[in-house]
């Protein structure tokens, strides 16, 4: 028998799914760990974490399974993206990596918009320099520690280092490439114009491969640490939101995924580099060869629903919270939430934005609040859709949702009436790991493409269309729209 490996090397768990020939699941093992808070708003992680939790889950994985290493014929590689992960002429980590969701980089962002010209960003990388980011973590380091910055020889990210730890070459996928915004979008490689704004030397920079290609193969001494063949070849991957994508099957043009965890992911699927002007909605290249995305990340999604219950209803069953919700009218007769309770990224790319309920009256029980909430959290969703309207992207007719929040009925029809489209959930539920394996299986030759493969391995269901209480929401989406700008100001203070 003959199985791929999907490793997803995550902020919280290193993650390995074993897939087989029809696409099945044949095991899972994760490893876990955390991150650091050395001040507040930083977060940063070691990246020997990644590689004893690859080393663990792999070996968890084929034991659970009863899989000898020799039976797997490719691994791919998958992870945080925007991780700055610094290594000298020797491969050794010079410090800790800087995560996606640091925020202590506001300056170097106005730095990067002032030095490259807030246009000239947007028009060559499809983005705005966000803290999230890699180029302005890398900025901070060159401005704030000289010592490390002049030891600098090589730049990666998350997966990229597990990859050099697998298989002793420095390589990278175009996705998370371009999640760098050191990236010129149409031509899916480093731009040296920004490069050379940013006074980054592109030596530094690891070569660039499509999702399903070949980057080397597991070594010797990876072999004997992992239980793999050594040989066995490693596919690029991409970064885990296009991974995601292609393990839902979003990877043809105008296909749609939503994925409703903590945060709320739009994801649409694009074959030519589109992008908002205003940078307003993410635009990186795709895990799938020649194809591009847009994307909105909206924070707190089932996050607002999570904080709601811990704060509200402590202990109560998401099932029963959520079922209460239904008995009140769609619009929770006027109540609206805003989901900004960690800050927000799309459609206000906004660290001090904030959560509100507004239109609170005596007739409002917990009912209401919990449909506000569902609601406000859709209405974030639709503005990121929007976005994508205003960047050329089509109405879809279907979006592919995953993610804890869809197994709720109501919030699928709520999504459905608010998002003007069917809600079809897939058959898979492993997420990117999943979608690296399924690039591995392409890079193994089982599939001749990513479409191919996808089209095998994952089913989609529709579950919700949209109803007549679509005309409702848009009235309520409307007013939720006013909201942030009439309240921001406020925010600013709190
Ligand atoms: C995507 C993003 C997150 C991280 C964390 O832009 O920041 O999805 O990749 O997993």
């Amino acid at each position: 028998m003959s199985a791929v490996i999907g490793i997803d090397v995550s902020t919280t768990a290193t993650k390995a799914v074993l897939v087989g020939e029809t696409g099945r699941v044949l095991g899972i093992g994760t490893a876990e760990y955390g991150y650091d808070v050395p001040r507040p708003l930083w977060s940063e992680q070691d990246p020997g974490l990644w590689w004893a939790g690859a080393v663990s889950a792999i070996r968890a994985v084929l034991h659970a399974a009863g899989v000898s290493g020799d039976e797997v014929v490719a691994v791919g590689l998958t992870g945080q993206m925007h991780g700055a992960v610094l290594l000298d002429g020797a491969g050794e980590v010079i410090r800790p990596a800087i995560l996606w969701n640091d925020q202590r980089t506001a300056a170097e962002c106005d730095a990067i918009r002032a030095t490259v010209g807030p246009e000239r960003l947007i028009e060559l990388t499809g983005n705005d320099a966000l803290t999230g980011f890699t180029a302005p973590k890398l900025v901070w380091v060159r401005d704030h520690e000289p010592d490390h910055w002049r030891r600098v020889r090589h730049v990666l990210l998350p997966k990229d280092y597990l990859r050099l730890r697998l298989t002793g070459e420095y390589a990278m996928d175009k996705a998370d490439g371009s999640g760098t915004i050191l990236f010129d979008l149409a031509a899916r490689d480093w731009s040296p114009e920004i490069l050379a704004a940013l006074g980054i030397d592109p030596a530094w920079m690891a070569p660039t491969h499509e999702g399903p290609s070949i980057t080397g193969s597991i070594t010797a001494a990876a072999a004997a640490a992992t239980g793999l063949r050594a040989g066995t070849p490693v596919v690029a991957g991409g970064g885990d939101q296009s991974a995601n994508a292609v393990g839902v099957g979003a990877v043809t043009p105008g296909t749609v995924a939503l994925s409703l965890g903590t945060s709320g992911v739009v994801f649409a699927t694009t074959d030519q580099p589109t992008f908002d002007p205003r940078g307003r909605v993410h635009a990186f290249c795709h895990a799938v060869p020649d194809r591009w995305h847009l994307m909105s990340v909206m924070l707190s999604a089932a996050g607002s629903l999570r904080w709601f219950r811990d704060a509200l209803a402590p202990g109560e069953d998401f099932g029963d919270l959520v079922t209460a919700a239904a008995e009140v009218p769609a619009g929770s007769d006027g109540l609206l939430f805003l989901p900004y309770l960690t800050g927000e990224r799309s459609p206000h790319p906004d660290p001090l934005a904030r959560g509100a309920f507004v239109g609170l009256t005596v007739r409002h029980d917990r009912r209401h609040l919990t449909r506000a909430v569902l609601e406000g959290v859709a209405f974030g969703l639709r503005d990121g859709l929007d976005l994508m309207a205003a960047a050329g992207l089509p109405q879809p007719a279907q979006i592919r949702a995953s993610g804890g929040g869809t197994a709720s009925p109501l919030w699928r029809q709520i999504l459905a009436d608010v998002l003007g489209a069917e809600i079809a959930t897939v058959d898979t539920s492993e997420g990117a790991a999943y979608g690296a394996g399924l690039l591995a299986a392409v890079g193994a030759g089982w599939h001749e493409t990513v479409e191919g493969a996808a089209g095998a391995f994952v089913t989609a269901t529709p579950v919700a269309v949209p109803g007549p209480d679509a005309a409702r929401y848009a009235e309520a989406h409307a007013l939720y729209r006013g909201l942030y700008p009439a309240l921001a100001p406020t925010f600013r203070r709190t």
